[in-house]
């Protein structure tokens, strides 16, 4: 296999974030699969490490500081662990963990957040869902508004008895959007389902416009609109009829845990935040800290070693190593080693470690072949 590509860069920069409680231990394995890839394509690493979330205020006095901005703006790809936990918790406004998360997002403009849902034939048994709803091909990819809306819209703010947030939307916000989720549908089962609350909400009205305006220009993208709530219903009764969902921040960050459900486990959902083409995009596990299991190598590392995968192919063009690890994954899967969220009673687990150890050994075989 030629490691020589156009497409590949020779030198890549990453940044890395790995977050708190069990970020560490789960960015220690995709760390591992990182190296080999990068390697594997011809490419030299060069990996910047920095801080976020509690990790950086501890650190730094706040989530995300100026210098770690700077740094990820200055990179190829930027990969972060989950943030926050109960140390943090008492903290308001801009010095929360979250704020660096929206910080980090904001200011590297990935306003599509990609969240791709796969069932995986062998984890079936994981999910509270009847196997034939899960049917053969549950296979939906959320596109997530990830820099407007009510996360960000001014004003906002709390006097005594009142508390007021602004769900905004432009034209240019919603219609960028739109086309990331028309554009990967080509690649995919050419089904757009654009999810709004068109029979309340203003600004819903205006976003199911634009999506309508942007379909003209995808005659062979099929487009259908659903409000949110009866979409929350679907993802569960009929999840395998969705292919690629957009939807405003909001609703895709509910949706998104939702249809972790669907996956067996939040424990096996990447993510990957895109902006401007050629700008560093932003790999985060949709998971969250999960302070009570920190340190105990019990996280499964899947939506890391996962959120590598999408690094690997959107941000530095290595398409053959992405696929390695996705297929080595699947491998590791279907031989049955389970973490402790995937494991049906009774049988043994592996903890953090061994299936990091697991998936590099089927990753090596793939990169050698
Ligand atoms: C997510 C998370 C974040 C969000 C939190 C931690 C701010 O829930 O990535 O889905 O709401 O976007
Ligand atoms: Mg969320």
């Amino acid at each position: 296999m030629s490691s020589e590509r156009p497409g590949a860069k020779r030198s890549v920069r990453v940044l890395w974030l790995e977050g708190d409680g069990v970020g560490p231990e789960v960015a220690r394995e995709a760390e591992r699969v990182l190296r080999r890839c990068v390697a594997h394509a011809g490419a030299e690493l060069a990996l910047d490490r920095g801080l976020i979330g509690g990790a950086a205020i501890d650190a730094q006095g706040m989530p995300l500081d100026d210098a770690t901005l700077e740094a990820a703006r200055a990179s190829d790809a930027v990969f972060k662990g989950p943030v926050g936990g109960p140390r943090w918790d008492h903290l308001r406004g801009a010095q929360r963990c979250e704020a660096g998360l929206l910080r980090l997002r904001q200011g590297l403009g990935v306003y599509a957040n990609l969240r791709p849902t796969q069932v995986v034939p062998a984890l079936t048994e994981c999910s509270p869902l009847r196997p034939e709803i899960l049917g053969a091909g549950v296979d939906l990819l959320i596109v997530r508004e990830l820099c407007g809306g009510i996360y960000f819209g001014q004003p906002r703010g709390r006097s005594d008895d009142r508390a007021l947030d602004t769900m905004v939307y432009t034209t240019a916000e919603i219609e960028r959007l739109a086309r990331v989720g028309f554009e990967t549908a080509r690649a995919r089962r050419r089904r757009v389902t654009s999810v709004d609350k068109a029979n309340v909400l203003e600004s819903s009205r205006l976003w199911r416009d634009v999506v309508t305006e942007v379909a003209r220009d995808y005659p062979d993208v099929t487009l259908e609109h659903q409000l949110v709530d009866s979409c929350a219903m679907l993802l569960i009764t009929r999840p395998a009829s969705f292919d690629v969902v957009i939807t405003e921040n909001l609703f895709g960050d509910i949706l998104s845990d939702e249809a972790g459900v669907l996956a067996g486990s939040l424990g096996m959902l990447p993510s990957a935040s895109l902006g401007e083409p050629g700008r560093p995009g932003l790999y985060e596990p949709v998971h969250g800290a999960a302070p009570d299991i920190a340190g105990q190598d019990l996280a499964n590392p899947l939506a890391s070693i996962l959120s590598v995968g999408l690094l690997l192919r959107y941000s530095l063009g290595m398409a053959i190593e992405a696929a390695a690890v996705e297929s080595a994954v699947a491998e590791v899967l279907a031989s049955g080693t389970r973490t402790a969220d995937i494991a049906r009673d009774g049988r043994p687990v592996a903890g953090t470690t061994a299936m990091g150890d697991q998936v590099c050994r089927a990753l090596d075989a793939r990169l050698e072949a």
